[in-house]
């Protein structure tokens, strides 16, 4: 059976994507479905490739229970048909992967907070350059919208 592909994207791969890949990884083991899906987070920048998580990303992961452990990567054109779910963290990004997608497109490329019951299609706001409350902010976000995200996946695929 193939595997379930879900792919974060945001601008630099070091704070809002790979805590989202970390926290939905954990909700997929929670439920014991890692076997069924393959997970992955990306930039559509070239600015971090190589790097680890923004180390307050890390910091605040870890005080919330999540450990993030992710090499930054660009977001390539591969992604579209290698992944079932595609989920830009704000209407910048989103753009970015549009702007490249081809006619034949695999992949779903929704909105994260689209799955935000508090606040629909908002973007997941760029803590980069914010202070440590930014941090808890986007954890909160995240932690809300993978959980309905892997509710929906669940329902559409029947996992
Ligand atoms: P991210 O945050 O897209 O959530 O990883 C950013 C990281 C780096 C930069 C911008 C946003 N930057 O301009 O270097």
């Amino acid at each position: 059976m193939s595997k379930i592909g879900v792919l974060f994207v945001c601008l630099g791969n070091i704070c809002r994507s790979p805590l989202a890949e970390g926290i939905f990884r954990d909700k997929v083991r929670a439920a014991g479905l890692e076997d069924r899906f393959e997970i992955d987070s990306c930039g559509t920048s070239a600015f971090h490739i190589g790097e680890q998580p923004d180390p307050r990303s890390r910091a605040n992961a870890e005080a919330n229970g999540v450990y993030l452990d992710h090499q930054a990567r660009q977001f390539v054109g591969a992604d579209f048909s290698d992944f079932d779910y595609i989920l830009p963290m704000d209407s910048s990004n989103y753009r970015n992967v549009m702007r490249l997608e081809p006619v034949n497109a695999h992949g779903k490329i929704v909105l994260m907070r689209e799955f935000d019951d508090m606040a629909k299609g908002a973007d997941v706001p760029d803590p980069y350059y914010g202070g440590e409350r930014g941090f808890q902010n986007v954890f909160d976000i995240l932690d809300r919208s993978t959980e309905a995200l892997l509710k929906t996946i669940r329902t559409e695929k029947g996992v």
